[in-house]
């Protein structure tokens, strides 16, 4: 390990566990490798403007024809590119948002999502240029999905950020699910232990390697 990417996406400032855990994960990965970098991806302190037509339009246009602004957006993209392709280990904090991933995270992968730089259309299909690394998400919501019951069909971020991480070549991905926090069925501390369990586990994982 040396390159980490830091990916964090909660509305919810200092209340988030999503953003607490994903952070300590990857401070720990890089207290367990001297000379790990982390890069930093704040999703809410610096967030992504949504799509819009100057990107798409930067995009489908040469290097020389792009308005000020169109270039503008390029240039987020590219470096976000960067940022991800440059990374070995990527961690993702996410926090269960209308039964999806926060509005910036989708905001995220929209701009990564680059036709000849993270995927491309083979013969075969589409094929994602971003291998080879180790994606980790913590995934935090209030209501439990992962045990099956009505609710289950419901969540829409973990598929989705399997769906679109493996777009892009990321098929190793761990998911540290925090699930219930708040809602009364279990103590709280007992499902927030339960994570920083895992956590020890994956860092011993990384130091085993
Ligand atoms: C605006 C908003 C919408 C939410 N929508 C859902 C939801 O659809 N399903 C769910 O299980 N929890 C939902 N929650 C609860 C969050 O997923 C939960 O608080 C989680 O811990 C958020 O992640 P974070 O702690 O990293 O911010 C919502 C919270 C907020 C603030």
């Amino acid at each position: 390990m040396s390159s980490i990417l830091l990916v964090t996406s909660s509305p919810r400032a200092g209340a988030s566990i999503s953003t607490r855990l994903a952070t300590k994960l990857a401070e720990r990965f890089a207290a367990s490798r001297p000379g790990t970098k982390i890069t930093c991806r704040d999703l809410i302190a610096a967030p992504l403007p949504h799509i819009d037509g100057d990107f798409l339009g930067g995009l489908f246009s040469s290097e020389g024809e792009r308005s000020a602004l169109q270039q503008t957006l390029v240039d987020v993209s590219d470096q976000a590119v960067e940022e991800l392709l440059a990374a070995d280990t990527i961690v993702i904090g996410a926090g269960m948002i209308n039964f999806s991933i926060p509005s910036a995270l989708k905001s995220w992968f929209d701009y990564v999502a680059r036709a000849g730089k993270t995927f491309r259309y083979a013969e075969t299909g589409p094929e994602g240029l971003v291998k080879g690394r180790s994606v980790y998400v913590v995934l935090a919501s209030k209501g439990v999905y992962t045990k099956g019951g009505p609710i289950a069909p419901m969540d829409h971020a973990r598929p989705y950020l399997k769906t679109m991480l493996g777009f892009l070549g990321m098929d190793d991905v761990e998911f540290i699910d925090v699930e219930g926090v708040g809602l009364g069925l279990e103590p709280d501390e007992d499902i927030l232990g339960r994570a920083e369990n895992r956590l020890d586990l994956l860092t011993d994982r990384v130091l085993a390697v």
